[in-house]
């Protein structure tokens, strides 16, 4: 089992590139199937949800030519199933976006059941209901969820919750459904105005991306395009807070400053100095970070992915610092693993109440989700001594050699895959 092993009480300094926004290229590739002509995909992030998905794609039938790690281009003409169901297919949330991508196009789909990180109960309710009130028959069983429909037609549909997922899924269906769309409470992520954009290149008529009312009329065909996706907040955030977390001094590039508000402004109130350019932020850490209050909130708040990285910033900060979180329900689990740590927080319901200290120590840790694992890594690089993070499969699902790019700013941190390696690194560097 691979881990990262980190000796902490570096800062981190210089300049780092962010890769393409993976909750978006997921979307845009389920997306891509929908038409007959071919459609390249430009600034992929080389990570593994996006490797299982587009393996899932091509065994649909469709012809999928990886160009590049962040390029790919996708013919759904060769399309002849609509079964998506494999071991790794189960385990990424984002296989749900061929639901909607297939019934929208074939009008049917079956797909298994979502997995994804274990950050809460992760229903697909609201997903189902769109499509069952655009004509669709939805039915769960055996694992998978199979949508069917004559034609789907389009229909007024009201989110009971903002969800970034159906708001995408529904958003995808619409796109060739018969008739107008219109979708109240939508998500407002900036991926969801990618993922308009994308399918308005291809011919859609979406209007109202990135606001509360979406509005779709039905095309009948969906054609070529070239496409590159955002790069990637929730990564740049990372970046952010790992700069914040060591005292360092960090140029995140190749960023929409835009998407980063509500992280910047929370890393502003801790202390640190944030320049803004047109596609970079610098961030500044202060000698001692200072605490504030956080709560996750849909687009445009505070991000919940961004959640457990700014909680670790927290753990050093001066005072006590408060972290809601509002959208999931399971997403402290990190908070145990950081106690291990040296962190002094306390959780009651959805809020965790951290008592700052003045520094990590290293400790051996598990990653128990994607962004709860670059926490932990964060943790490790500020803390003094050596950090072992085990089971980052999680981290790699979302974060591209981030590794390689840490190491580049200075960290002292390695991958290893046994316990020989673990510590040939913990001599190297002792
Ligand atoms: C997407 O998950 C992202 N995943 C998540 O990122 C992200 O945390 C989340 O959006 C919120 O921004 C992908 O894009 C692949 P939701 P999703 O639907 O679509 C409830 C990461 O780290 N809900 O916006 O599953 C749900 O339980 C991952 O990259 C329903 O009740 O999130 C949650 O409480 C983690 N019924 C809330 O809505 C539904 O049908 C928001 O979920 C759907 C969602």
């Amino acid at each position: 089992m691979e881990q990262y092993v980190i000796k902490g009480g570096h800062t981190l300094h210089g300049e780092v590139e962010i890769g393409g926004a993976k909750n978006a290229a997921l979307a845009i590739l389920a997306a891509a199937t929908m038409t007959d002509e071919t459609v390249t995909i430009e600034n992929l992030p080389d990570v593994r949800d996006i490797n299982v998905l587009l393996q899932a794609i091509e065994e649909l039938g469709a012809k999928v030519n990886r160009m590049s790690p962040h390029k790919v281009s996708i013919n759904g003409s060769f399309i002849r199933s609509y079964c998506v169901d494999n071991e790794f297919i189960r385990k990424i949330r984002a296989s749900y976006y061929l639901i909607g991508a297939l019934l929208g196009k074939y009008n049917n789909a079956e797909v298994a059941l979502p997995g994804g990180c274990d950050i809460g109960s992760r229903p697909i309710d609201l997903h189902i209901k769109g499509f069952k009130a655009m004509g669709a028959e939805v039915e769960i069983a055996h694992g998978l969820v199979a949508a069917k429909a004559e034609k789907l037609k389009g229909t007024h549909i009201y989110l009971d919750k903002v969800s970034v997922g159906a708001t995408i899924n529904i958003m995808m269906a619409a796109a060739m459904a018969e008739g107008k769309t219109v979708i109240e409470n939508a998500a407002k992520e900036p991926h969801i105005v990618d993922v308009a954009n994308f399918l308005n290149s291809m011919g859609a008529n979406i209007r109202g991306a990135g606001t509360d009312v979406i509005r779709i009329v039905g095309v009948s065909k969906l054609h070529s395009t070239e496409y590159a996706v955002i790069p990637d907040q929730i990564e740049a955030g990372t970046f952010m807070c790992a700069a914040a977390a060591t005292g360092g001094d960090v140029l995140v590039k190749n960023v929409i400053p835009k998407h980063l508000e509500a992280t910047s402004a929370k890393l502003i109130e801790a202390g640190c100095k944030i320049e803004e350019y047109d596609d970079a932020v610098r961030v500044i850490a202060p000698k001692r970070l200072t605490h504030t209050q956080v709560t996750t909130l849909p687009y445009p708040g505070f991000p919940t992915d961004m959640q457990p990285q700014m909680a670790v910033v927290l753990g050093i900060a001066e005072g006590t610092s408060t972290v809601t979180e509002s959208i999931f329900e399971n997403r402290f689990k990190y908070v145990d693993e950081l106690t291990r740590m040296g962190a002094t927080i306390k959780v009651e319901g959805n809020v965790a109440i951290i008592s700052g200290i003045k520094k990590y120590t290293g400790a051996r840790v598990n990653a128990p989700d994607l962004r709860a694992g670059a926490a932990l890594v964060i943790a490790g690089l500020a803390g003094e001594g050596i950090t072992v993070v085990d089971d980052i499969h999680y981290v790699e699902r979302g974060y591209e050699h981030l590794e390689e790019k840490l190491r580049k700013l200075g960290a002292v941190i390695d991958k290893v895959s046994s316990e020989k390696e673990l510590h040939k690194f913990i001599l190297k560097v002792s």
